[in-house]
């Protein structure tokens, strides 16, 4: 579990780089912004070995499902604030409905801790990218513009 914290940390610190020109000023809108980037640069290493992009490495499919995982418990805690930036896309009705935000935030995370403890073979990919992804669609529907 250290070892995810950190790499998340890693994952923040670099991502943090790449933001500095998006033109975001509110620091909470920054932070939920690199979560959520650090979402998609975990979920793009498994569609890119689905792809064949980068080579079938069933640690690193692992590995980043984990991440996947704390990233979604760390949800809820970046979007606590009801921070606004004309640059946000999410709905005000996040912070009127914390709860069903935050357990689509938790189905997330439950389904990939399952999915790591699951990839072992090429083939094991494209069914988790599929719940992966139907994850983050579940919240994104509803809470994102
Ligand atoms: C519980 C809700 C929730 C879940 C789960 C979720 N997101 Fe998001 N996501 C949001 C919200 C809300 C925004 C808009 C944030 C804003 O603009 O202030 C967002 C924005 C984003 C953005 C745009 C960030 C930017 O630069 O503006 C990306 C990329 C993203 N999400 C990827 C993902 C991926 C990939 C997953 C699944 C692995 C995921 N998200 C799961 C709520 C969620």
């Amino acid at each position: 579990m250290k070892t995810v914290k950190l790499l998340i940390l890693i994952f923040l610190a670099i991502s943090s780089v790449a933001f500095a020109h998006s033109g975001v000023k509110d620091e909470n809108v920054k932070k939920r912004m690199m979560v959520m980037k650090a979402m998609a640069d975990n979920t793009k290493i498994i569609g890119q070995m689905l792809k064949g992009k980068i080579s079938f490495d069933a640690n690193e499919a692992k590995l980043a499902l984990e991440r996947l995982s704390s990233l979604s418990l760390e949800t809820p805690e970046v979007f606590k604030v009801n921070a606004t930036d004309p640059k946000s896309e999410a709905k005000s009705s996040i912070w009127d409905e914390l709860d069903e935000f935050t357990k689509l935030s938790k189905d997330l995370a439950e389904t990939t801790e399952v999915l790591a403890g699951s990839v072992v073979t090429i083939n094991d990919l494209r069914p988790a990218l599929k719940r992966v992804s139907s994850g983050c669609k579940a919240c994104h529907s509803k809470y994102r513009e």
